[in-house]
Formats: C-alpha cells, sequence, structure tokens
C-alpha cells in the first residue's frame, strides 16, 4: 500500500462539516461528493494525458485529455454512493462497478453480498469508500478486484483509523485518504469519526 494525503484548507473545512452531528443528510451527501472531487483531483494529477484532435472555433487543434473510459469507479454500498456522483460529475463518461459489502456487527468481519463488474483489463479500479475503520472491506473488495486484473487499484477514502491501515498495509495499492483520525472504539467505530456514515448518508 502507498498512502497519499490529500491536504488542503478546503478538505479541511468540509471535513470539519461532516463530523458537525448537526449537518443533515441532503448537505453531509453533497459534502461527501465534493470531498470526493477533491481526492480524485489529486489522484488525476498523477495520471496521463492524451492528445488528440478537436475542432475549435479557429480551426482543428491537438488538445490533452484524460483516458476517461480507462477509469471505473467501484463504490462500496452503501456509504460509498455519494462519492460515485463526484466522480462522475468530473468524469462523466467514466464506468461504474458496485460491491456490496457488509459487516457482521458482532464479528466485525466483512462479507460481499452483490458484485456488479465492468471487464477491468487495462483499466484503472477506483474503489469509493468513505470510512477506512478495521480496513476489512477495503480489504475484501481488493482482493476480489485483484481477480479482475485491472491494470492498478486506487482508493479514495476520506477517513481512515490507524488500525485499518495497519491492516492494508501489505495490500497492493494506492490510496487517497483525506483524513487518519486517532483510534477505533469497541464497536469498530473511528473515533473522533463522523459516525456511521450509512446511516447518516440516508436517514436511517
Ligand atoms: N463505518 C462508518 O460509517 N463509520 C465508522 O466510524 C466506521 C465504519
Amino acid at each position: 500500500m502507498k498512502i497519499i494525503k490529500v491536504e488542503n484548507n478546503l478538505l479541511k473545512h468540509l471535513i470539519s462539516k461532516i463530523r458537525d452531528k448537526n449537518t443533515d443528510s441532503f448537505l453531509f451527501r453533497k459534502y461527501i461528493s465534493d470531498i470526493s472531487k477533491i481526492l480524485l483531483i489529486k489522484f488525476l494529477e498523477d495520471e496521463n494525458l492524451v492528445y488528440k484532435e478537436i475542432e475549435t472555433w479557429i480551426g482543428k487543434l491537438e488538445q490533452p485529455f484524460l483516458e476517461e473510459d480507462r477509469y471505473v469507479f467501484i463504490p462500496i454500498l452503501r456509504a460509498g454512493l455519494p462519492m460515485l456522483d463526484g466522480a462522475l460529475e468530473i468524469l462523466p463518461n467514466s464506468k461504474a462497478g458496485f460491491l456490496a459489502i457488509k459487516r457482521d456487527e458482532e464479528t466485525l468481519e466483512s462479507k460481499i453480498y452483490y458484485k456488479r463488474l465492468p471487464d477491468l483489463k487495462n483499466k484503472i479500479a477506483v474503489i469509493l469508500d468513505p470510512m477506512v475503520a478495521t480496513g476489512g472491506s477495503l480489504s475484501l473488495a481488493i482482493d476480489i478486484l485483484k481477480e479482475e486484473n485491472p491494470e492498478k487499484i486506487i482508493s479514495l477514502n476520506i477517513i481512515a483509523a490507524p488500525e485499518g491501515l495497519e491492516r492494508l498495509k501489505t495490500k497492493d495499492f494506492v490510496m487517497y485518504i483525506a483524513q487518519i483520525d486517532e483510534k477505533l472504539n469497541d464497536k469498530g467505530y473511528i473515533i473522533p469519526g463522523i459516525g456511521d456514515a450509512g446511516d447518516r448518508l440516508f436517514n436511517t
């Protein structure tokens, strides 16, 4: 695992907004989507551009483009969904795949219960998951995606606990993370964190 910590004032501001328990679910979803765009912009700084000829008002010009169709965004349901909205607002011609992973609240072990992925050969798989708590879901997602042989695996995450990062350190992927918090509590929640991201996103 390579960790890229993304830092800027807007990101700090948005993380404070999602920590605030009085942020309602509408704004919470919007802030999660905005944070995802910032993480994605950082990741795209490291990506190749290809030159293509386009018609402009002054005639034909070779211009740089990202290879949008090489990116497959894979939110981990359900909390990753607003991150997909943000990513596809920036790169609307990219693809999406879906993994639904739930953790057993007793054992805290992660289980997959839905998988729908496009062909990942020669693609860049970008996992979207706001919270990295025990690291169980992300670890399972990486194992599942590896079997599909993507060119590389990236993950965009908002808040991680050190325990989750420790668990993931041998995995072959690059993580773009906005915030590393203090610890997990005995129920596997990140402290201080934001509470249950899925519940706050979807009013449950
Ligand atoms: N999932 C969440 O939504 N929040 C946590 O703190 C940990 C896992």
